[in-house]
């Protein structure tokens, strides 16, 4: 069993990153800035958006941090993103999801500029990923992707399981899979919540994503021998015997599944740092495409 490190893949990407924004300073280039709006306070959100801005600095992107408290309205949202979408200083930026309950996610997402929608998130730019169009990718499928290919594992003419649905990483990811791709080519199915006969449906698969989000679901008896494991879940279990109360646990059952995988992402370091990596990825990209 080999376990595929999305610590050490994404600090490699970072490397790559930092290496590229020093030759743009040579250049005397502006490099690039990325922006991230974080609505309220919630514990989770406030430790990925930190993460974010931490990894900017890391390699030589600006970035700029907007907090704004729980009780935002939509219409003032809205106005801040319109500041970010015409602000020509940034060239990327990213509303940190989920969003207080009286904010409509989709308006706000649809209020991004698609050339600064770091996150892949707007539908031009769904539609265009799923028309095999050059387009921003969302950055956790777009770091599972990354991860599959630098650990050369073969996808062409697999069965590939997707567990979930969501924008984030069920659907995209599905979609990528199925295309003509590197890391793709794959035969995929998706399940969800109303599937039937999971396990049946899972035993077959020779690579698993799993992001449903319900912690350890997927156990050892589920899959199949030499089975690829990528496990999208990251969900604090309450744990007495931790200083801050909590464990972090995947979608998946480790012990028992690792037994049987030819490959497993742990959690955490495996899928979480590779999004991270991703969304400095896009940053650079709209960097190259904004030309002021
Ligand atoms: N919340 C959970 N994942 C993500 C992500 O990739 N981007 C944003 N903006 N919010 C998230």
């Amino acid at each position: 069993m080999t376990i595929l490190d999305g610590k050490k893949t994404s600090n490699e990407i970072k490397e790559e990153i930092a290496n590229h924004v020093s030759s743009m300073i040579l250049k005397g280039e502006r490099v690039p800035h990325l922006a991230a709006i974080l609505v309220g306070s919630d514990g989770a959100s406030m430790t990925y958006v930190n993460a974010k801005v931490k990894a900017c600095k890391l390699v030589g992107f600006n970035s700029t941090l907007i907090e704004l408290p729980e009780y935002t309205s939509e219409e003032d949202l809205l106005e801040k993103i319109n500041e970010l979408n015409t602000n020509d200083d940034i060239d990327g930026f990213i509303v940190q999801l989920p969003l207080p309950e009286q904010i409509d996610e989709q308006k706000v997402l649809m209020a991004v500029n698609p050339e600064k929608d770091v996150d892949g998130f707007h539908p031009v730019n769904v539609g265009r990923m799923a028309l095999d169009l050059p387009t921003f990718l969302p950055a956790t499928p777009y770091g599972i992707m990354e991860l599959l290919e630098r650990y050369q594992i073969e996808t062409s003419g697999k069965n590939v399981v997707v567990m979930g649905r969501s924008h984030i990483v069920g659907r995209p990811m599905s979609i990528l899979m199925s295309q003509k791709r590197k890391a793709g080519d794959a035969t995929v199915t998706v399940v969800h919540s109303r599937s039937k006969n999971l396990s049946q449906i899972t035993k077959e698969a020779d690579i698993i994503v799993a992001a449903i989000g319900i912690s350890e679901f997927l156990t050892g008896d589920m899959v199949k021998e030499d089975v690829v494991i990528i496990d999208v879940g990251i969900t604090r279990v309450p744990d007495a015997t931790k200083k801050n109360g909590y464990r972090l646990a995947g979608d998946v059952h480790f012990e028992s599944v690792s037994k049987k995988a030819s490959y497993i992402t742990p959690v955490p370091g495996g899928v979480g740092p590779m999004t991270i990596a991703m969304l400095l990825k896009n940053t650079l990209l709209a960097r190259e495409k904004h030309v002021i």
